[in-house]
Parts: structure tokens; C-alpha cells; sequence
């Protein structure tokens, strides 16, 4: 089967837009300074979009929620494919704009999803969901470093990642899915969000799968960091070695889906080296450079 990739289209001054299939998108533009900015698709969205359409029989009459929703690619391309209805939670209130653009561009209409403006911490379902599906901030921000609000995730990168899989168990039936797109810190080889799924999610069998060819050092994030922020040095001095102290050495930093499965079928966690055959090839094209991270992290 053909794998269908998420492709830029021409930039406005304002928006940048998207092609996935018959589908597009707009987000906004990264040059806007502006905290509540809707961020720009990327790798992280378009790997999760592939994946959805070429399993849209697991979709078929599904309800669907998308934590961290921005412009909602997630849970629009889940509607498109077959899904019943989805649920956005964001806690920027601009995106509802972005989603409701979006849903109507790709003809969806307002009565088969529901927009709320919450933090994933705060936010109760009515009802258990049968599929998640989720891009959460994950950049690893220095303590007195304002970071974006959509890519800022705390010192080590994991606080919106820990606060997602703590929810999980009442975001999701029993029989429901996830699936998340990391970037994360390993330590002794492990992915750090695999620690928060020992604890919070003991009967569900969770599945990493690396996303990159090769790893990167977390120094070279700490690197891009000191470079693009000159007068900051002393702030990220501190969290480096604080990092350091908390975690060890030589860290190292790679890119993650996390497929989380039913309850009760085979529990456990289990880290797969990336092979081409479950996330398609398109997985495998990394950034070779955290600069590009740091960057979109800061507004
Ligand atoms: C990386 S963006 C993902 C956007 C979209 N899902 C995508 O793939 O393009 C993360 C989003 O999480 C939102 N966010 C940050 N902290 C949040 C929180 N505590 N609760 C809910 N949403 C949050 C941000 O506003 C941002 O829209």
C-alpha cells in the first residue's frame, strides 16, 4: 500500500497549510510571537496520520479524543476516516478557531465533535473513549526559561506526557487504544514516560517504538539551548546539572509512539528499535539537529 504523508503547501504570511490526502489543514505561522500560538504540523502529527490511514478499519464507528488538540489534525483525519465523533482538549482557547476552520475546509460538520478548553489534568470525560490519539508538548525546557505553550514540557521533557498516561485509565474503555507521539530522555536505555506506564497503567501492554536512526545527546539539546539563548547561560548551567544529578550522565535523547493496548491483553512494556514495517518508512526521516527543537520551543 502507497504510504500517504502529510505535504506543506504555500505559506501565507499568517498560516501555514497542510495536505494529508484529501485533507487540509491550517496551523499558524511560528514566526507569530505570540504564547498562545497554534503550532505548525509536523513529523510528530504526520507519522500518527499515516499510521491512522492505513488502519481506518480500526476506526469505523469509534469515538476518539485528542489531548493537546491545536488545529486538531488527529481527531479531524479520525472523523474523515470513519470515526463517530471526537473530542479536542486544549487548554488554548484560540485553538476552537483552527478546529472549526479546519473541520469545515475538510467538510466535517460541528454536530460530530466537541471542542474543550481545559487542561488534560482538569478535563473529566462523560464517557471512556475507544481511541486517543495525541502529540503532547515534550521539549525539555530549562526552569527559568519561558518555553511555548505547546512545546514546553518541564525540565526533563515528561510533565504533560505523566500527566496524559496518569489519565489514561479514565480517558479510556477498557478496550480502548492510544497512541502518542514523545521525545524523550532515556535513562539506562528507557524511555522516561515507560516509568509512568508501570505505574499508572500495570494491565495494558504499552509499546515504544523508537523513532529515530540514531541517538542524539541530550547535551546537544543543552548545546542549542546556551546558543540561541546567550544571556540565559547561567539558567541553563543550573538545569543541565540539576538534570544531570536527577537522571546521570550521558543521556540521551530519542523519539517515541507509544502504542498503548487494551487492558489484559499481554501487560507489560516493551521497546522496539524502529524496522520500517509498523509506523512506515517516512518515520525514519529524523531532524539531525535539536536547534529546530529549541527554536520552535521559544516564542
Ligand atoms: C505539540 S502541540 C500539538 C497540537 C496538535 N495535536 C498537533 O499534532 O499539531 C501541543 C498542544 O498542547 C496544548 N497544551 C499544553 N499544555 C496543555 C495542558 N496542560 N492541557 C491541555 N492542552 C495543553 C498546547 O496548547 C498545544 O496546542
Amino acid at each position: 500500500m502507497t504510504e500517504i504523508r502529510l505535504k506543506s503547501l504555500p505559506d501565507t504570511d499568517d498560516y501555514w497549510q497542510y495536505q494529508f490526502d484529501d485533507m487540509v489543514f491550517r496551523t499558524e505561522s511560528l514566526s507569530k510571537s505570540n504564547p498562545q500560538r497554534i503550532i505548525p504540523l509536523g513529523q510528530a502529527s504526520g507519522i500518527l496520520m499515516t499510521y491512522m490511514a492505513q488502519h481506518r478499519d480500526l476506526l469505523q464507528g469509534k469515538r476518539v479524543i485528542e489531548p493537546f488538540a491545536g488545529s486538531g489534525p488527529l481527531g479531524l483525519l479520525a472523523l474523515h476516516l470513519g470515526a463517530e465523533s471526537a473530542h479536542f482538549v486544549d487548554l488554548n482557547p484560540r485553538v476552537s478557531d483552527f478546529i472549526y476552520h479546519n473541520a469545515v475546509e475538510n467538510g466535517i460538520p460541528n454536530h460530530r465533535y466537541a471542542v474543550h478548553i481545559s487542561d488534560i489534568e482538569q478535563f473529566r470525560p462523560q464517557e471512556p473513549f475507544d481511541w486517543l490519539f495525541a502529540n503532547p508538548p515534550f521539549v525539555p525546557t530549562p526552569s527559568k526559561v519561558l518555553g511555548a505553550l505547546h512545546s514546553a514540557a518541564g525540565p526533563d521533557g515528561n510533565r504533560l506526557a505523566e500527566v496524559l498516561i496518569r489519565q489514561i485509565p479514565q480517558l479510556l474503555h477498557t478496550t480502548g487504544e492510544a497512541l502518542i507521539y514523545l521525545l524523550q530522555l532515556e535513562v539506562a536505555g528507557r524511555p522516561l514516560a515507560s516509568l509512568a506506564c508501570e505505574e499508572f497503567l500495570p494491565d495494558r501492554s504499552v509499546e515504544f517504538t523508537k523513532g529515530w536512526q540514531y541517538q542524539l545527546p541530550f547535551e546537544s539539546l543543552v548545546t542549542a539551548y546556551r546558543d540561541q539563548l546567550l544571556e540565559q547561560k547561567p539558567a541553563i548551567d543550573e538545569w543541565s546539572s540539576s538534570i544531570s544529578e536527577k537522571w546521570g550522565e550521558e543521556l540521551i535523547i530519542d523519539s517515541y509512539v507509544i502504542h498503548i493496548g487494551p487492558m489484559g491483553s499481554q501487560p507489560g512494556i516493551r521497546i522496539r528499535n524502529y524496522d520500517g514495517t509498523k509506523y512506515g518508512s517516512g518515520f525514519f526521516s529524523s531532524r539531525d539537529s535539536l536547534q529546530e527543537v529549541v527554536a520552535e520551543n521559544l516564542i
